[in-house]
């Protein structure tokens, strides 16, 4: 199978030290002896702290963007360092590059693309890009829920979604850099026009991509219609 995994950068710099990394490696080398991979980065909280500097220095949103996906880019170094010789020692820096790259038979690692969406974006553009069999989002939550886990005690995971309900839910969500919210519309739309078979689970549980990989229920699942 191929498949493209996006892991949030909250989730691998949650302490700013190298375990997550280590630990995402170590399941990312395993998966490849039988899988090919390609991994999408995002910024996480270094990628915020920097764009709140830009916009305090009076930059437009998208010179903010850029900053964000120079960090994403950085912080996919430190997952090719964990990974070694496993990975393409390069990041691609556009999908054409991705895919150039991804003839070395080994795990590509890519952060940001340009300005104006999430790497949650890029990680479905990405997955349109090379063809995958399956995009795996891993993210801080175990999944979608009906409303603000964090806010409110009774939301509910939802284990099955379709695209379209998907986008009418995040429809109100801040566009800004740095604050991209849950799953961005590019990428809902390309999952929807692609019947790209995805799944949402928690990142904090590394294992939770072998799971995913695997078929097992886990997460938000998004279905087409
Ligand atoms: P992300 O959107 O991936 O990070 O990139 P995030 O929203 O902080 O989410 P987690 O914590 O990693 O899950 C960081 C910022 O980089 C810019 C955006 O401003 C984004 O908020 N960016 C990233 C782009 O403009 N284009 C890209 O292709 C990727």
């Amino acid at each position: 199978m191929r498949f493209v995994a996006a892991i949030g950068g909250s989730i691998l710099l949650q302490d700013y030290d190298a375990r997550r990394f280590q630990e995402y490696a170590e399941i990312l080398k395993e998966l490849s002896k039988e899988h090919e991979i390609f991994v999408v980065i995002g910024g996480g909280k270094p990628a915020r702290q920097y764009i709140s500097v830009v916009r305090e220095l009076g930059a437009g949103e998208a010179k903010c963007d850029d900053i964000g996906i120079e960090v994403t880019r950085l912080n996919s170094k430190l997952l090719l360092l964990a990974l070694g010789d496993y990975a393409y020692q390069k990041v691609p820096h556009n999908f054409a590059e991705a895919l150039e790259y991804s003839a070395s038979g080994k795990i590509i690692v890519m952060g940001g693309t340009e300005p104006a969406h999430s790497t949650d974006a890029v990680s479905a553009i990405l997955a349109e890009y090379v063809q995958a069999d399956m995009l795996i989002n891993l993210t801080s939550v175990d999944g979608m829920y009906t409303k603000d886990p964090n806010k409110f005690d009774d939301a509910e995971l939802i284990e099955e979604i379709t695209a379209s309900d998907m986008m009418e839910t995040i429809k109100g969500n801040d566009v800004k850099a740095g604050t991209y919210e849950f799953f961005d519309m590019t990428a809902i739309q390309m999952i929807k026009r692609s019947n790209l078979e995805t799944v949402i689970a928690n990142g904090n549980m590394p294992e939770n991509l072998i799971k995913a990989v695997n078929g097992e229920k886990i997460g938000t699942r998004v279905i087409s219609e």
